[in-house]
């Protein structure tokens, strides 16, 4: 039962309830109309204290497309916030107007503090370097919806690996379907943290290979998932300039990739991917961001336990 739960970590789901998420996700997908007044008279609210371009649009598109109503703000100093009122304060207050909340904030494990304080859902829509479990689903449902399967899947993660948690959040989500492997493309310096090495793969016997060329490996993979370096979490500028185009991927690198291969990136990109490569059959980035809207319009359906058309 998915009715008045919050979403803070990917794990937070059982694989059946992610499953019913991903079947209505897909549903919706080939058919939106049908939905359009699944949210009547309802109220989701954006708090958004880092800046956003996709979850808080597709979110927010996502309750439209659904009938309902948002508030929220995108600035955390147009709101109270800038007075120094708590995320407990801020939560109390917003479950008085709206029915479902969508929290990004910089300090990891801040959607969750709000969620002790909360009557309605909490989402966490990314918490500092830590999880980012709607991205995860978006990733879920376009890897279902392209390859036709969330298992037997080679899976290689390339770029800043320990501050990006897009590829935290997908470790661990894709660690729970049979026979995936992962091939972690990074410098030394950005490797995946070493607790979800231990605490995910380690432990559940999950196949994994620590590399820091694209090219070494390419041919094996079933899905390229890209990420930017994300500059906001360095302490030091100079490390930052030093390893932020450690990765280009463009046709040439592609060569020995499979033709079946599907390319994806959380986005927003910077130079990771270079502009040619939009135009190969194997680019489904954009694709991706779309899966995000409809894979938010399942989740805030579920959550809010309204009739399913
Ligand atoms: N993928 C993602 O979280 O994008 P935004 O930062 O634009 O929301």
């Amino acid at each position: 039962m998915l009715k008045g739960r919050h979403l803070l970590d990917p794990m937070d789901f059982s694989l059946e309830e992610i499953e019913e998420i991903l079947n209505l996700g897909e549903k919706i997908s080939k058919n939106p109309e049908k939905f359009s007044k699944a949210c009547q008279g309802k109220i989701l609210a954006t708090l958004f204290y880092e800046p956003s371009t996709r979850t808080r649009f597709s979110f927010e598109a996502a309750m439209l497309r659904l009938g309902g109503q948002v508030i929220g703000f995108s600035e955390p100093n147009s709101s109270s916030v800038a007075k120094g009122e708590s995320i407990a304060d801020t939560i109390r207050t917003i479950a008085c107007y709206a029915d479902i909340a969508v929290i990004r904030h910089p300090k990891e494990g801040a959607p969750r503090v709000a969620a002790m304080y909360s009557k309605i859902p909490v989402i966490n829509a990314g918490d500092g370097g830590h999880q980012h479990p709607t991205q995860t689903l978006t990733d879920l449902l376009t890897i279902k919806s392209l390859k036709g399967r969330l298992s037997n899947l080679t899976i290689g993660l390339c770029g800043d690996l320990k501050f990006g948690r897009t590829v935290h959040s997908l470790i661990k989500a894709m660690s729970r379907y049979k026979d995936n492997k992962f091939i972690l493309i990074s410098p030394k310096e950005l490797r995946v943290p070493d607790y979800i090495k231990r605490e995910v793969l380690q432990k559940n016997n999950i196949e994994f290979l620590e590399v820091e060329r694209i090219e070494d490996v390419i041919e094996k993979l079933d899905i390229l998932y890209m990420t930017r370096v994300q500059r906001e979490r360095f302490f030091n500028e100079e490390e930052y300039l030093r390893l932020k185009d450690s990765y280009i991927l463009d046709n040439s690198k592609l060569k020995n990739a499979k033709e079946d291969m599907i390319i994806l990136h959380p986005l927003p990109r910077v130079n990771e991917i270079a502009v040619e490569v939009d135009e190969d059959k194997r680019a489904k980035y954009f694709e991706q961001a779309k899966y995000g809207m409809f894979v938010r319009m399942a989740l805030i359906i579920k959550l809010l336990g309204v009739e399913e058309c």
